[in-house]
């Protein structure tokens, strides 16, 4: 046991810290640094545990400490991202509650929420599309960004919906949300013409990059991750569909992370927006309702 109890915050935090820099692992699902990853840790556990006020200074019993060790070790020996362990990942500011059933929330479009599209939309979004939605948090987040918006979270996982509708209660969002079983658009064909806005981040890891990717990836549901045709496939699908349920002013945000360039490749021509991120992220492009219908893809 790393851990005793006469050790302060402060001092479990920087043993937690030292053994997550020096174990062989990845971070990129939730934080980007051992350190930030066991203040994460020991803060949610000991709030966990009834403590509503953190102070650096603050001891804790054995019983959390037994806690903080058995996730640490879990964390460190199965790989398992500490979202997963602790049930909680933070997006745009809010928590969501994840399983192993959906990705980690980390989309950069959490920028494009928070900044409520601007300047791409030209007016607030009545009916938003959170296409492949998995824990739901991209919809969600922008109901809170959008007061008078509505939502259809859509994914072909049941299992995952059963989070999102989870995080739609969590967020006192339920009667602003339509959950919809949807094999990507196949399932909406009664909400063509609806959507102001169409966000989707949707599986675009080809499958040689996916067998690369850090042991933690393995632990998110691969149906969320992989598309056939190196990644391309279920965004093409997306991107020949979306106009017919954008209303005439709507606009789509696809993301398409690393597989931005072999989209640019195949289709040289075509009208993307590529956006910037402040805090990090690419891979993701804007197109409206009328370069959607001009352009075949
Ligand atoms: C990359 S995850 C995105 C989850 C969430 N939007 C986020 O950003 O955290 C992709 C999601 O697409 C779903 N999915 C995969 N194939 C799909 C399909 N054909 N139609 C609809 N959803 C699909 C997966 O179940 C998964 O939840």
């Amino acid at each position: 046991m790393l851990f005793n109890t006469k050790q302060t915050l402060k001092q479990i935090v920087t043993i937690a810290s030292k053994e997550l820099d020096h174990a062989d692992l990845f971070f990129g699902h939730g934080t980007d640094n051992a350190w930030d990853e066991a203040c994460w840790l020991v803060e949610t556990i000991v709030k966990a545990n009834g403590t509503e006020k953190i102070e650096a200074e603050m001891t804790v019993d054995d019983e959390v400490l037994r806690q903080l060790q058995m996730t640490l070790d879990k964390r460190i020996k199965e790989k398992v991202p500490l979202a997963y362990l602790l049930n909680e990942a933070w997006f745009a500011g809010q928590p969501y509650y994840v399983n192993d059933k959906v990705i980690i929330p980390r989309s950069p479009i959490a920028e494009l929420i928070k900044n409520r599209f601007m300047p791409l939309l030209k007016c607030d979004p009545g009916l938003i599309l959170d296409l492949c939605c998995g824990s739901g948090c991209i919809g969600l987040a922008s109901l809170m960004e959008f007061p008078n918006a509505k939502v259809v979270l859509a994914d072909l996982s049941e299992e995952a919906l059963q989070v999102a509708s989870v995080n739609a209660e969590k967020h006192h969002l339920g009667h602003r949300s339509i959950i919809r079983h949807s094999d990507l658009f196949n399932s909406l064909e009664d909400m063509k013409g609806s959507f102001d806005l169409i966000i989707c981040n949707p599986p675009y890891v080809g499958e040689t990059e996916y067998k690369s990717l850090p042991a933690e990836y393995k632990h998110e549901p691969a149906i969320a991750l992989l598309s056939e045709q190196n990644g391309l496939k279920l965004p093409i699908d997306i991107l020949r569909s979306s106009a017919d349920y954008l209303s005439t002013n709507g606009i789509l945000i696809l993301e398409v992370g690393n597989s931005w360039a072999l989209l640019m490749d195949s289709y040289p021509d075509a009208p993307f927006l590529w956006l910037d991120f402040e805090r990090g992220g690419e891979g993701v492009l804007a197109l409206s309702y009328q370069q959607l219908r001009k352009y075949k893809f």
